[in-house]
């Protein structure tokens, strides 16, 4: 493995924030190289000068010996690199083979394109990565986790030599997860280097040849993922303390069960969907919801919002039955949906943060006719140092700040709004190990203060501490339900595959 690239006293500013401290390490040819910071560390700052897309503020960047002089993404793709973004890039309505060979989309209305071969070329390429899916499928048929497979193969089928994954799996379930291990060890050994970003540790463990960690925006190290690096070795490298006690926060018991029914799921279906779906949630409860890809747990997260409508069934709050509902009734009404997809996260990304954060609260906030800048500001700074939001200044534009950042804004937005029941879609996912403490303690705190959580989570780990009772899905309906005690990873594992358990 020789050197490939060099990343010698790179630093780079936004103004007054310094994202990147001068930072020297090297990537050799064909390893995985994994990139490990909690959030804001600025680790998509490091692969957005790799990729041309940003331009350091000092320092410089050899690829193969040879210094980049000017920081275009042109230009790194004609050096054969390629980046995966946090946020997808796909043609939605295009097809799999369109996408994977976008060139010859384009080229359809002047030149002959021979719609069969690149088809079948895109077949042997999604064989050959052992994927399961159609050319001729049209995107936004296929999982976001599917949707992300088909941007890798672009770039494979693009020849390109390094890859540069942004977090790729903050939106893939387990099954997926597993999936884009085999596709990257697919690309090295095909001698393709890729550069990993992600919050999941032990991913990085698995996958990963060397790690380098980042602090702050300064560089701390590169280690050798070999026997004697453990999990907690890069956890304390890159929080630069001891993490002490558990990740997860620890749940007490406080007699839920005779608390009053706040929410009530009853008989919801939806043809080819979901079935049969019927759950209660009580003041001061956590409830989970737990699923493979597939199961229909996606569906019952938005359909009890009203973000997808049911055929039949109903739902009660508080005691009081709906027939109808959607966003405009439950937001009045108290509850709150937080949703993990940052692409549609619901942030006003062009104002900026103090205004996103008073969203809730324009009637509260306001003084008469005007609104208080001063309580706007007071009530911003809450958020901002409870959830530990790191920005340059309230008056930052959401799109400026890292992914995790955006994520622990838009919790405090909902926050915002008081709400007595949360419904909250992987809560923290794209979070850093510590902040994911940050927030589940959060979560505890509210429901001390009677308000009720139902969570639908990937992760098994998450809802064993956070959760009073999980209910798994299979086959799109409910294939059993787990209390306190009883929840482990085995039992919810054998429900999610449709066994007894
Ligand atoms: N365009 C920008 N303007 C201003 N500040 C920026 C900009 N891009 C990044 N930053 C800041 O630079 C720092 C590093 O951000 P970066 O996105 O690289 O972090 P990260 O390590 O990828 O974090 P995460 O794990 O949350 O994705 C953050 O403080 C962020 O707010
Ligand atoms: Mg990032």
């Amino acid at each position: 493995m020789g050197e490939y690239l060099e990343i010698r006293n790179i630093s780079k500013s936004y103004g007054v924030v310094r994202a990147l401290k001068d930072v020297s390490f090297s990537i050799a040819r064909g390893e995985v190289h994994a990139l490990l910071g909690e959030n804001g560390a600025g680790k998509s700052t490091l692969i957005k000068i790799i990729s041309g897309e940003e331009a350091p503020s000092s320092g410089s960047l050899f690829i193969d010996g040879a210094e980049v002089r000017v920081f275009h993404p042109a230009n790194a793709m004609d050096a054969g690199i390629a980046m995966v973004h946090q946020e997808l890039a796909v043609f939605e309505n295009m097809t799999v083979s369109d996408n994977i060979f976008p060139n010859c989309a384009y080229a359809t209305g002047a030149g002959f394109i021979n719609q069969r071969k690149v088809n079948s070329e895109a077949k042997s390429l999604i064989d050959l990565f052992g994927m399961s899916i159609s050319p001729r499928q049209k995107m936004d048929s296929l999982t976001l986790g599917q949707q992300q497979m088909v941007e890798i193969l672009r770039c494979v089928s693009a020849g390109r030599q390094l890859i540069l994954l942004d977090e790729p799996t903050s939106g893939l379930n387990q099954e997926e997860t597993d999936r884009l291990m085999g596709i990257i060890r697919q690309m090295k050994s095909r001698g393709i280097t890729v550069v990993y970003i992600s919050h999941h540790i032990s991913e990085i463990m698995e996958i990963s040849d060397r790690v380098t960690v980042l602090r702050d925006g300064a560089y701390v190290g590169t280690y050798e993922n070999d026997d004697a690096l453990t999990e907690t070795d890069l956890i304390s490298r890159m929080v630069g303390r001891e993490l002490t006690g558990t990740l997860y926060a620890a749940r007490a018991d406080d007699g839920i069960a005779a608390g009053e029914v706040v929410f009530e799921a009853k008989n919801l279906a939806k043809k080819n969907s979901v079935r049969d779906i019927s759950f209660r949630l009580r003041r001061g409860e956590v409830l989970g919801f737990f699923g493979l890809e597939g199961s229909g747990t996606n569906t019952v997260s938005r359909m009890i919002y009203g973000l997808e409508a049911a055929d039949s069934g109903e739902l009660a709050l508080r005691g009081k039955r709906l027939r109808k509902w959607s966003p405009d009734i439950m937001v009045p009404s108290g509850v709150m949906y937080l949703n993990n997809n940052r692409k549609n996260a619901g942030l006003l990304l062009n104002s900026p943060v103090l205004e996103n954060l008073s969203v809730p609260l324009l009637k509260e906030l306001s003084d008469g006719i005007f609104i208080s800048a001063r309580k706007m500001a007071a009530h911003a700074e809450k958020y901002i140092s409870e959830f530990n939001i790191v920005l340059p200044s309230v008056y930052q534009l959401p799109r400026n700040l890292s992914g995790g950042n955006q994520q622990k804004l838009m919790f405090s937005i909902c926050l915002g709004n008081k709400p007595e029941i949360i419904i909250i879609n992987e809560p923290t996912r794209g979070i850093d190990v510590g902040a994911k403490g940050e927030i589940h303690r959060f979560i505890l705190e509210l429901i001390k203060n009677g308000v009720s959580v139902i969570v639908f989570s990937s992760e098994i780990p998450e809802l064993i501490s956070l959760c009073d009772r999980v209910i798994v899905m299979s086959k799109n309906r409910i294939f059993g339900e787990l209390a306190k005690g009883n929840i482990t990873n085995e039992q919810i594992m054998a429900k999610a595959a449709g066994s007894a358990g």
